[in-house]
């Protein structure tokens, strides 16, 4: 009996201590500090998204949705309510016609922007940390879902190979072709000198070059028999 009660004591113990850590792990106040954070003492950061009463659509959404793109669905509507340029550029390229992004199900919560972001956490570009484990909050993302149906991969070693190693949809006009190289962890990229090959590297959520598989330069050229892809680090 008394060994009995023991055990639901400790139990009780580790149940309250895993619920404090997943508390503490993650937060919609994980937001203060980010970039998201854009709160005075006028209008806290909270209330620049969220209001309690009269929103103007689901999760009590504080803003209008976007007047520049008023055709957006889902969760850009929200995102790009200040993404749209209003508050930031930020992300704008994405919207251009012919502009090809990483699939969503619009509208579907966890399938939506929200697949792979959270605008809440303190995370490597907001990725979400529901969906994605901590090793993957970086170049490697694409990891954290696709490793089963890649198989045997092309090797992510350290090198100086590309010739084009500028991605960079924001340059004037927009570089869309290019493959990027990152420091060890995948936070940061790698400009010049010896960086690291990561998913990354030759692939990209928004703003790919090729619908079918979401790389930054062409592999399949309908126009030659070429792979620029391949060929931008071997010649
Ligand atoms: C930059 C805009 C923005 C700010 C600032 C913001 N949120 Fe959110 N919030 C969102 C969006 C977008 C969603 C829905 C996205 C999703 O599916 O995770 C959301 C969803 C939520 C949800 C419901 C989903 C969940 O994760 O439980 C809660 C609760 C919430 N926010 C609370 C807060 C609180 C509290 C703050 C201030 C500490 C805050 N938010 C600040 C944009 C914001
Ligand atoms: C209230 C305005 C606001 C809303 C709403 C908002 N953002 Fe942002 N977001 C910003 C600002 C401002 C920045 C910082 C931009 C900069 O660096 O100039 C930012 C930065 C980001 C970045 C990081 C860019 C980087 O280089 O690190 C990502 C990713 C992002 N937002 C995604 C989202 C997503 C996804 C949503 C919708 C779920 C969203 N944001 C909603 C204002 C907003
Ligand atoms: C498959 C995962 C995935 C999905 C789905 C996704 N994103 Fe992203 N997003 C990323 C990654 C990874 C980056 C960083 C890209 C990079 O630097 O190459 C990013 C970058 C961004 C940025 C910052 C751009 C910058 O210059 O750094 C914004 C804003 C953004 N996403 C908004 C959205 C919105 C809005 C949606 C929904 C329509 C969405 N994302 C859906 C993975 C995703
Ligand atoms: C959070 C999970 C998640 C992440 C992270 C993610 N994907 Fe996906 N991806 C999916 C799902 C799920 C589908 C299937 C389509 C759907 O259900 O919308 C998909 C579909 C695709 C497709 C089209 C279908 C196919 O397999 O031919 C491509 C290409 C793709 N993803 C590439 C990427 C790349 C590149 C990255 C990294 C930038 C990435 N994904 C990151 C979940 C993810
Ligand atoms: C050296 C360049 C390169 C790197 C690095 C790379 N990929 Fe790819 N990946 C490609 C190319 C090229 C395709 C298109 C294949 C095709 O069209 O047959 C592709 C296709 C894909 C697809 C979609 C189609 C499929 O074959 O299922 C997924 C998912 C994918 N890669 C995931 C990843 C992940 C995850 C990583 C990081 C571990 C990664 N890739 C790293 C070049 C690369
Ligand atoms: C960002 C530069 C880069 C790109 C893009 C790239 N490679 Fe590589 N690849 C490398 C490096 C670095 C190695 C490591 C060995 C070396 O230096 O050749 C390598 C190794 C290989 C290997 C040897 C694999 C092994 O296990 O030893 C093959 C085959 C290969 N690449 C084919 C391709 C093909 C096909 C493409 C296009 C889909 C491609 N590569 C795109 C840089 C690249």
């Amino acid at each position: 009996m008394r060994s009995k009660r023991m055990w639901i004591g400790v139990l009780g113990i580790l149940g309250a201590l895993s619920l404090g850590l997943t508390v503490a792990q993650a937060g919609v106040s994980d937001i203060f500090g980010t970039d998201h954070d854009l709160g005075t003492t006028a209008v806290p950061t909270c209330m620049q998204c969220h209001t309690p009463h009269k929103a103007k659509g689901p999760y009590l959404w504080a803003r209008d949705f976007s007047a520049v793109y008023p055709s957006l669905t889902g969760l850009m509507k929200l995102c790009f309510s200040c993404h749209d340029g209003g508050v930031t550029n930020v992300g704008e390229f994405m919207v251009a016609p012919g502009i090809v992004n990483h699939e969503v199900n619009v509208g579907v919560e966890g399938e939506d922007c929200d697949r792979c972001h959270d605008p809440h956490v303190d995370n490597w570009k907001f990725v979400t940390d529901t969906a994605i484990p901590t090793e993957y909050r970086n170049a490697n993302l694409c990891s954290a879902c696709h490793t089963g149906d890649i198989g045997v991969s092309h090797p992510l070693v350290e090198t100086n190979k590309p010739i084009d190693r500028v991605w960079n949809p924001y340059a004037s006009p927009a570089d869309f072709s290019g493959t990027r190289l990152f420091n060890a962890a995948g936070d940061t990229e790698v400009p010049t000198g010896t960086g690291n090959i990561k998913c990354a590297t030759c692939h990209v959520p928004h703003g790919s070059v090729d619908a079918v598989g979401l790389n930054s330069m062409l592999y399949v050229d309908p126009a030659s028999e070429h792979s620029p892809i391949c060929e931008n680090c071997h010649q």
